[in-house]
């Protein structure tokens, strides 16, 4: 039998951190032998918001190599930078075709835009692109072109995967099943991970801890945890505490239950257990971070294998469009 397609993708907007490692990346690394992977780098997503040339390609190449540090087998994955593959965009247009206007108002990150508009009384659609609009059109694309079965991303991308469910819904409604209904595969225990202030880790929120900062660098970002002002001897709520969060996703599943013990029956400080922390990251990210290191000093090396895989990419995305078209009543090419 053929295997189901696990298909993901990171915007290049920012340098990835532990909140893209274990929501995302890590969960979708465990796919690879059970599922066909196809992973790719969002490019055209990321311009939406971001428009500096240099930016955007340095951002893309770090998630390139991100994922290739972490052992991406490219025997397995088929690993594609979007905007390599013309295919998606026209399916694009077409699906917006059978997207409900009111779905688009509705999704999170515009609607975000639109409410803090509201708030300060100016034009509900200031600031916003039509990219930005248009965002989950293009998401569903990325996913509906594969026929993919599973996307496994963070909780904060469930949303866009029930509109991309929606469109191929109402396409399916008019064509027949043409079109694979894809189901969202979030793992409850990382889907939503904590920052160094407490709210979701994000590159917009400028809370991150890279994957692959240098051993100063994240000892720093480590050290800038937030905690409460609860002094060493004191009990501490682990369930409460952000070090904890992240500690608990790196430490052994022994020592995590001895922390939490250490965290109730009070006498451990903030600083030892961030120190602690600090350890069990560094040590887990050296090999990794030496992967990407000599990989970001071989940027052709990279361009060369996200060729490779666009070529992959486009056989298969072809063949979809083709029966698409074929349905649309458009010229088959
Ligand atoms: P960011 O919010 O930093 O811009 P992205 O939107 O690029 O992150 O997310 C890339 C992937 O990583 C998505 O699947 C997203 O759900 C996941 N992800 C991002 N931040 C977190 C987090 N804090 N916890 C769990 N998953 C996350
Ligand atoms: N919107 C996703 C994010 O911000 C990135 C993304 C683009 C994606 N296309 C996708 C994720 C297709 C999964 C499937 O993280």
């Amino acid at each position: 039998m053929t295997k189901q397609i696990s298909l993901t993708g990171i915007k290049p907007t920012g340098t990835p951190h532990l909140g893209n490692y274990l929501g995302m990346i890590a969960p979708a690394l465990s796919l690879v032998k059970t599922y066909q992977p196809i992973y790719f780098i969002a490019d055209y997503h990321a311009l939406t918001t971001l428009h500096d040339r240099d930016l955007l390609e340095q951002y893309t190449r770090e998630i390139a190599a991100t994922w290739l540090a972490l052992g991406l087998n490219l025997e397995e994955v088929i690993f594609y930078r979007q905007s390599d593959v013309p295919e998606i965009f026209e399916l694009t247009w077409i699906l917006s075709c059978f997207t409900a206007k009111g779905l688009l108002n509705r999704a999170h990150a515009y609607k975000s835009v639109t409410d803090t508009n509201q708030s300060l009384g100016r034009n509900l659609d200031d600031g916003v692109n039509g990219g930005l609009y248009q965002y989950p059109v293009l998401m569903a694309s990325d996913i509906l072109l594969f026929d993919t079965d599973v996307v496994p991303v963070g909780y904060d991308q469930k949303q866009h995967i029930e509109i991309a469910r929606d469109i191929a819904t109402a396409f399916n409604v008019t064509y027949g099943d043409v079109l694979t209904i894809p189901e969202a595969l979030i793992q409850e225990s990382v889907s939503v991970i904590s920052g160094l202030d407490g709210r979701k880790m994000s590159k917009s929120y400028n809370n991150t801890i890279p994957l692959f900062a240098e051993p100063k660098k994240l000892r720093k970002h480590v050290m800038r945890i937030v905690t409460d002002s609860k002094r060493p001897e004191d009990p501490k709520n682990p369930d409460e505490c952000n070090v904890f969060g992240i500690y608990k996703h790196f430490a052994n599943a022994d020592d995590v239950v001895a922390m939490r013990e250490q965290y109730q029956a009070g006498g451990v400080a903030y600083g030892d257990i961030k120190q602690e922390l600090y350890e069990l990251l560094n040590t887990r990210f050296t090999p990794s971070r030496e992967r990407y290191n000599e990989l970001m000093a071989k940027p052709q090396h990279v361009e060369q294998i996200l060729e490779g895989g666009a070529e992959k990419a486009r056989l298969i995305a072809h063949q979809k469009l083709n029966q698409i078209r074929s349905v649309l009543g458009v010229k088959v090419r």
